[in-house]
């Protein structure tokens, strides 16, 4: 679907002032120029379409807007220009576009660009080679930003923490009403879902790759004392060797390249309830026409806006199993 355009009348987009001045030539935001009601109004219908022939559109709801529309971001990734200053990849280029600061970044970020960029100058002082130079900083309530080479051990974070909150809240009352015994997460990360999502009687195995991941999500669940069942592995390895099963709801909540390759395993598997969180609605689409084919119908498709200003999206779908399909 198309960027919204001042050309594009008869969509009535709400053109805007986009408040950012590297709009347009930073590759972070692309949607600026339209106000936020537009901003989910366009998302809602890029869903729509992406998902047409497969979910009827009745069915996929506006998606819920982010509590923060600026600074939200706890997390980015800042890459150096040759001359040491910090900036993000320009649109559509691997040039890096200097920033002072950044509209959807957290306030403490922002903040933290000076000791960045007098880093980035001392690191390239010392080097003798001119690989690109990055750093991932994160935001953790009361302490200072953690700045980290993009080289180094990271484990994924949900980036915009209100939003989170939100899909939690929608997630604990999926939770409530469909009542599982026994889940299987997969694409776990450090167990954002699985630690507030288990409970008790709940059997609970969470399948994800990464092993920072795992180690984080081992000693969390620790802490917590929530009774989960760790595996490190590739989820499509996970389904295709596990013995037994007998789950009776699957969450997943894959990269952006969506989870073809365990398509065919879930469909085997006919777990009764799966839902099925995704960040890209077109990798999203050919998972759900799969699993259709394999005897599941969507009954809810809600959309979350993790990231306004740009054109990214998550959307959970819950799906049942309504008979035998094929694979
Ligand atoms: C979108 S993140 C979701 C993580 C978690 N649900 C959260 O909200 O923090 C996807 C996760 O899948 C993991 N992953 C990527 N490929 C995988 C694979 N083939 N098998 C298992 N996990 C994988 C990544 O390491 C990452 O933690």
């Amino acid at each position: 679907m198309n960027l919204p355009d001042a050309k594009m009348k008869e969509e009535a987009w709400e053109f805007v002032a986009p408040p950012c001045p590297y709009f347009g030539t930073c590759g972070g935001c692309q949607l600026q120029h339209v106000s936020y009601a537009s901003q989910l109004k366009w998302k809602h219908q890029r869903l729509v379409e992406c998902l047409a022939g497969i979910v009827e559109p009745s069915l996929v709801e506006t998606p819920i807007a982010s509590p923060q529309i600026w600074n939200y971001r706890r997390r980015i990734q800042i890459h150096a220009t040759p001359q040491g200053q910090p900036g993000f990849y320009g649109s559509g280029s691997a040039k890096v576009i200097p920033v002072s600061e950044c509209k959807i970044a957290h306030e403490a970020i922002n903040e933290s660009l000076n000791e960045v960029e007098q880093r980035f100058h001392e690191i390239m002082e010392r080097r003798q080679h001119s690989s690109r130079l990055g750093f991932e900083l994160t935001v953790f309530p009361g302490t200072p930003v953690e700045i980290q080479a993009l080289s180094e051990d990271r484990y994924f974070l949900q980036s915009n923490p209100g939003a989170n909150e939100l899909l939690h809240e929608h997630l604990q009352r999926h939770f409530l009403a469909l009542a599982p015994k026994r889940v299987l997460e997969l694409f776990a990360g450090a167990g954002n879902f699985t630690l507030g999502l288990s409970q008790g009687a709940m059997e609970w195995t969470a399948v994800e790759s990464d092993p920072s991941a795992v180690a984080k999500g081992k000693e969390l669940s620790l802490n917590l004392k929530k009774p989960v069942r760790w595996v490190e592995e590739k989820a499509h390895r996970y389904l295709k060797n596990r013995k037994g099963g007998g789950f009776d709801l699957v969450l997943l909540d894959p990269p952006r390249s969506g989870a073809k390759l365990c398509m065919p395993s879930l469909v085997k598997m006919q777990v009764p309830m799966v839902l099925y969180l995704s960040c890209a609605p077109e990798a999203l689409a050919t998972d759900l026409k799969i699993l259709k084919n394999g005897g599941y119908q969507v009954t809810k498709v809600q959309a979350f806006d993790f990231f306004p200003h740009t054109t990214h999206l998550e959307t959970l779908v819950l799906l049942r199993q309504v008979g035998p399909g094929t694979i």
